[in-house]
């Protein structure tokens, strides 16, 4: 379970007074919990608008999204895409690809989420696209190589986005060593100390950090 970083009576009014979960996101939200493994990983309501709203202030033409799992976050991209814009999914669990597929046809019929199957660090370097929004969301030891992967090649105002850099509070735990958290303790330390970029980490649900490159 997330830790509560900030106060239930709190959060529900926050929720009550955002926009409300789209009827296809609420049905794949619904679908994950019944029958997928792991259910805690989708972005969920009020995660979800906040990548929407993101999204949509952004307006990205090339979305990057490493970890699509049901693909509920890839759908809440695609919210704020321009017209010919694309959302590349990235996951590496082919079991996925037929709820995936079922959701992307219903959300997405113009086409625009391209969905691959594979290892990250494999597929993202044939993507030759001008990224302005990138969304890291897969395994936690290998965010930093994501980013210094992308980040050189990033134009000045692109963003990247990474999920559960809190994981849980861990990070700010000494006793945990575990290696997913020394990871993610170690890719906070370089985004803030990475003059290239300016960043802001938002304690919502396991923690989002903002990662806008500059000039
Ligand atoms: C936290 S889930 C993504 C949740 C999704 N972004 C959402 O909010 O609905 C992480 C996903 O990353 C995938 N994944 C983990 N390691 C990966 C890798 N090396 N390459 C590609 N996908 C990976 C997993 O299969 C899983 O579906």
């Amino acid at each position: 379970m997330y830790a509560e970083f900030i106060d239930s009576k709190i959060e529900k009014y926050a929720e009550e007074h955002s926009d409300q979960e789209p009827e296809l996101l609420k049905k794949l939200n619904r679908e994950t919990h019944l029958k997928v493994l792991k259910p805690r990983m989708l972005a969920g309501e009020y995660q979800g608008r906040l990548l929407a709203m993101l999204s949509k202030l952004i307006n990205p033409k090339y979305v990057l999204e490493i970890g699509t799992y049901t693909g509920y976050s890839a759908l809440c991209w695609k919210e704020g895409l321009q017209k010919d814009g694309e959302v590349h999914t990235i996951d590496n669990n082919e079991e996925l690809k037929a709820i995936q597929e079922r959701y992307f046809e219903q959300g997405d019929a113009e086409g625009q989420i391209k969905l691959h199957i594979g290892t990250a660090l494999e597929i993202i370097p044939d993507l030759h696209k001008d990224w302005d929004l990138v969304f890291l969301d897969a395994d936690k030891h290998n965010y930093i190589n994501y980013y210094n992967m992308l980040i050189e090649d990033l134009k000045p105002g692109a963003v990247i986005i990474a999920d559960n850099v809190l994981w849980s509070g861990k990070v700010i735990d000494d006793k945990a060593q575990d290696n997913d958290t020394v990871a993610l303790r170690e890719f906070n330390k370089a985004i803030q100390n990475d003059n290239r970029v300016s960043n802001i980490l938002i304690p919502v649900r396991d923690g989002i950090t903002v990662i806008r490159k500059e000039e």
